[in-house]
């Protein structure tokens, strides 16, 4: 049944090792699509660029723990394409190529664009490049005629305009490329331990190599409901960040959990110590695995060189059709 298993493609943007909210919301789900379809796990160094231009030193190591997270997490290089963007040179010709059919108001008035022009203050962001961060996006599905992408929901606003590129390309030249489909993951965002977004610019994340040592510091000191001072006083769990991580990693016993933290009779302590307990369970077998894979030196970089071979056997075979569709046949 290989040949009609349809093709996934997404990717991040190395930025660095990776916490419990990118396992919970991206990395669990791609590994669970791994046997269904033929999956291509991208990263996105190029993308990375087009605010990280003048701070590409530490792309290198970023890349490499960014893997390494993956690697850990379940993705297998035996069932998934794991490559690097910038090493398959016709990712840029096709953004070259979808470039030209692109109208601009398409790309100014996407609203990540108009949002992050406004919102990121302390980066240069008045640059082609970022303008045309959805076209770049756009030729890394089509190149491998990806028929589904798993996003979040913030990226819905690229994966509708990769929609509109692609008819407008088959339109033009000829059908080449299949309408890519997004597939949303369900897990809420999660609070990190200060109680804002987690993210690792707020320094508040729980990553995925931190060491049980290291996320049993965190938790312990992690913000808690505000109004429950003493262990006895009635907690109010919904916006707790350790109560959104008990509902994750605590399953059936959060129901008394939210019940006992109510009444007064759980305090956050022992709360927390309910939450490390379950969460360790979760962690260890991801940590196990990620220190054998640091153990093997260079793994993690053979795992890409070999994708990274695998993906431009595809993207230049593909890449050769839409010349063809574009230019005709004996162009020059
Ligand atoms: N823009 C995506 C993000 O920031 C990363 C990305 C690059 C991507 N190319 C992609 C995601 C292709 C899905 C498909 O998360």
């Amino acid at each position: 049944m290989t040949g009609q298993k349809k093709t996934i493609l997404s990717g991040m943007r190395p930025t660095g090792k990776l916490h419990i909210g990118h396992l919970l919301g991206v990395l669990n789900n791609w590994v669970s699509l791994q046997d269904e379809y033929h999956c291509y796990f991208e990263v996105a160094d190029w993308h990375a660029l087009t605010s990280e231009f003048a701070n590409t030193k530490a792309m290198s190591e970023n890349i490499k723990e960014m893997v390494t997270d993956w690697l850990a997490a379940g993705l297998d290089p035996e069932k998934s394409v794991m490559f690097v963007q910038s090493q398959i040179i016709e990712h840029a010709e096709l953004h070259l190529l979808l470039s030209m059919i692109t109208p601009l108001p398409w790309l100014e008035r996407c609203p990540t664009y108009k949002e992050q022009i406004n919102e990121i203050k302390d980066k240069d962001l008045s640059n082609y490049g970022f303008l045309g961060y959805p076209v770049l996006q756009a030729a890394d599905i089509l190149i491998y005629k990806a028929n589904v992408v798993p996003i979040g929901q913030d990226q819905l606003p690229h994966l509708e305009l990769t929609r509109e590129i692609c008819r407008r390309f088959n339109n033009i030249y000829g059908r080449v490329f299949p309408e890519p489909m997004h597939l949303f993951t369900k897990v809420p965002k999660l609070l990190g331990t200060d109680g804002r977004k987690m993210s690792k610019s707020y320094n508040n994340a729980v990553f995925i190599s931190d060491s049980k040592e290291e996320y049993t510091k965190k938790i312990k000191s992690a913000f808690t409901d505000p109004l429950k001072m003493r262990k006895n006083d009635p907690g109010h769990p919904d916006g707790c960040p350790i109560f959104m991580l008990q509902n994750i990693y605590s399953y059936e016993e959060t129901v008394g959990i939210r019940k006992d933290c109510e009444s007064g009779a759980l305090g956050c302590v022992d709360c927390k110590k309910i939450l490390l307990d379950n969460l360790s369970k979760e962690m260890e077998p991801i940590q196990e695995k990620r220190s054998k894979i640091i153990s093997k030196k260079g793994y993690a970089e053979e795992v890409l060189r070999e994708g990274t071979k695998k993906a431009d056997t595809v993207a230049k075979k593909n890449m050769a059709e839409v010349r063809e569709s574009v230019f005709g046949k004996n162009y020059v």
